[in-house]
Parts: structure tokens; C-alpha cells; sequence
């Protein structure tokens, strides 16, 4: 079992999930976070918390190999973030849960 953070966190940020992860597993790049998939104890509490719907499980449909590979990956790479932040102010305008409508996965491409 495993958490990731999907494209669905690009541009939008929110942050809610750093607030309840009980063993500070987020990592913040330029315009989404990932999970170290290795430090998750899979508990599942960040998962509700996104606005954007952008964490699942690995028994999830939209989970890949790919996102998990970027996930582990840039875990190693950004710094860990344990406290919410300001939303970007157009987060709401990428946030395929309000006003977004495209598939967001092309966006994954510079973190392959
Ligand atoms: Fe943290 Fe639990 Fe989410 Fe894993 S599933 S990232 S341990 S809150
Ligand atoms: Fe991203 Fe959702 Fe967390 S948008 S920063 S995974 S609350």
C-alpha cells in the first residue's frame, strides 16, 4: 500500500494535507507536493483533507507506476513541508473539483 500525490496538485496547493499527516511526510516543489512513499504509514487521513482530490491509494484506478517513480523521487529531492500555506491565488482557477476541466497529466513532464 502506498499514498501519492497526483498531477491534481499542480498550480493548486492547498496545503490541507501537511496539517493532519501524523509522520510528516510531504516534500513541496514548485507547484505541487509530493509523499515519500517510503516515511507513509498509509494511513489515509490526508486523503479527504485535499480540495482538489489529489492524493490517492495505490488500489485507486488513477494510480500509476509513473506517479509513484515522482513521487519517491522528488522526496529526495525538495524539502519537507509540515505546515499549511497560502494557497496560490489562482488555485481555485486550476483545481479540477471547481473550475478545471483538462486532464492535468501532461504537466508531470518536467518531473519524469
Ligand atoms: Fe501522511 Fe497518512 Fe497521508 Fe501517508 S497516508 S501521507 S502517512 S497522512
Ligand atoms: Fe496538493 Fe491537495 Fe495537498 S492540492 S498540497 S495534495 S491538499
Amino acid at each position: 500500500m502506498a499514498y501519492v500525490v497526483t498531477q491534481d496538485c499542480i498550480k493548486c496547493k492547498y496545503t490541507d494535507c501537511v496539517e493532519v499527516c501524523p509522520v510528516d511526510c510531504f516534500y513541496e516543489g514548485p507547484d505541487f507536493l509530493v509523499i515519500d512513499p517510503d516515511e507513509c504509514i498509509d494511513c489515509g487521513v490526508c486523503e479527504p483533507e485535499c480540495p482538489a482530490d489529489a492524493i490517492i491509494a495505490d488500489n485507486n484506478p488513477k494510480f500509476t507506476q509513473r506517479l509513484l517513480d515522482i513521487n519517491t523521487k522528488w522526496a529526495k529531492v525538495w524539502p519537507v513541508i509540515v505546515e499549511q500555506i497560502d494557497a496560490p491565488a489562482d488555485a481555485d482557477d486550476w483545481n479540477p473539483k471547481k473550475e478545471y476541466t483538462k486532464d492535468k497529466t501532461e504537466l508531470l513532464d518536467k518531473y519524469d
